[in-house]
């Protein structure tokens, strides 16, 4: 019997940061974090399965045989492996497609990793689609692909990552942070500076290990577990100024934790600074809550409520093009459930 589902996942873009694993398990973090899914950055995802004794994988990127992707399926596959039968009883043939360009920089990851594991707790058939268990189940998938993108699977801002304040985290999957969100905090835009859309020099793989022998990890791990709980005040309280400090900050330890590794690297580039740079000119100039985060790469997400769209995208459009790459920035919602589509 061959069934087939496909599901839209999200990328997200995590406020507080994860960076560093627990040695023991697979895709245990060392800290907790915190994310804004990307609803308008997205990779859409089928999964055709068919019941079979010798199970074989065939990958399509938009619906061309791309191998080079095979052997990261293949990998997540047998991590899964463990936890469902479904793996060892199927043929798998999967397609997917992100909706953003290839070589922005952008991690896919998330967003495709995300929708794989949707699509595979529908046909595993545990829990019903829709339900809290079912995203649950999704988001413990997907976190074996790559953590970051067990975050993907909620429309609220979703914590990965035990922390005692938060009653029902776990580091197997994420929970959605279904707690009161002050209406100043609420419909965010995220856009995407594209300042360098090559290959990352480090990978994240590679980046996580150099936090076992980190001079800084010790205290970065506590840290951040101490910003989960101001982000989450801060977004009850709707307190923007602190928000944006405390944002701004975590992408900040983000990077002086690469630069502080051994080997130290660094990912960003000079137009980042630039552009962090004029970010602080503007909201000096302005007063208007506008800030930015980074991901383990050089270009710059712009943050701001959808209040003050006009003003912030006439200063993107006027004063930081120059620093993107071929003039290129994407723009997307923060919050946005995964789909399923129906055909
Ligand atoms: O999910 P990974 O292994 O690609 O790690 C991603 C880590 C960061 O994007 C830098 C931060 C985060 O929490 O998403």
């Amino acid at each position: 019997m061959t069934r087939k589902v496909t599901y839209r996942c999200p990328s997200n873009i995590a406020l507080v940061k994860y960076w560093g694993k627990k040695e023991d398990g697979i895709q245990i973090p060392a800290n907790a974090s915190i994310s804004w899914s990307l609803s308008d950055l997205f990779a859409e995802t089928s999964v055709e399965a068919t019941e079979s004794r010798e199970p074989e994988l065939t990958f399509l990127y938009d619906n061309s045989p791309k191998t080079s992707f095979e052997p990261k399926i293949k990998d997540f596959l047998s991590r899964i492996a463990p936890y469902s039968d479904f793996v060892a009883t199927h043929s798998i043939k999967l397609n997917t497609v992100n909706n953003f360009p290839h070589g922005t920089g952008i991690a896919s990851s998330a967003a495709g990793f995300g929708a794989l594991a949707l699509c595979i707790a529908d046909l595993e058939g545990l829990f019903q689609y829709n339900t809290l268990e079912f995203y649950q189940r999704a988001s413990f998938f997907a976190r074996l692909g790559s953590g970051s993108a067990c975050r993907s699977v909620y429309a609220e801002p979703a914590i990965w990552g035990h922390h005692d304040a938060v009653g029902n985290s776990s580091d197997l999957y994420a929970v959605p942070y279904t707690g009161l969100i002050h209406s100043n905090l609420q419909d965010w835009k995220d856009c995407v500076l594209i300042v360098d859309d090559g290959e990352k020099k480090v990978s994240s793989t590679a980046g996580h290990a150099l936090l076992k022998n980190h001079p800084y990890a010790a205290s970065r791990f506590q840290q951040a577990q101490k910003n989960i709980e101001n982000v989450l005040q801060f977004m009850q309280r709707g307190d923007i100024i602190s928000f944006i400090e405390l944002v701004e900050s975590e992408a900040l330890q983000l990077h002086a934790m690469m630069m502080s590794s051994i080997p130290y690297f660094t990912l960003i580039r000079p137009g980042t600074l630039a552009i962090i740079e004029e970010i602080w000119t503007f909201r000096n100039d302005t007063g208007l809550p506008l800030g930015f985060t980074l991901d383990a790469g050089a270009n710059v997400h712009i943050l701001f409520p959808e209040s003050i769209e006009t003003e912030a995208m006439n200063f993107i459009n006027t004063k930081l093009l120059v620093y993107c790459k071929n003039g290129l920035y994407l723009c997307s919602s923060t919050g946005g459930q995964p789909t399923k589509i129906v055909e």
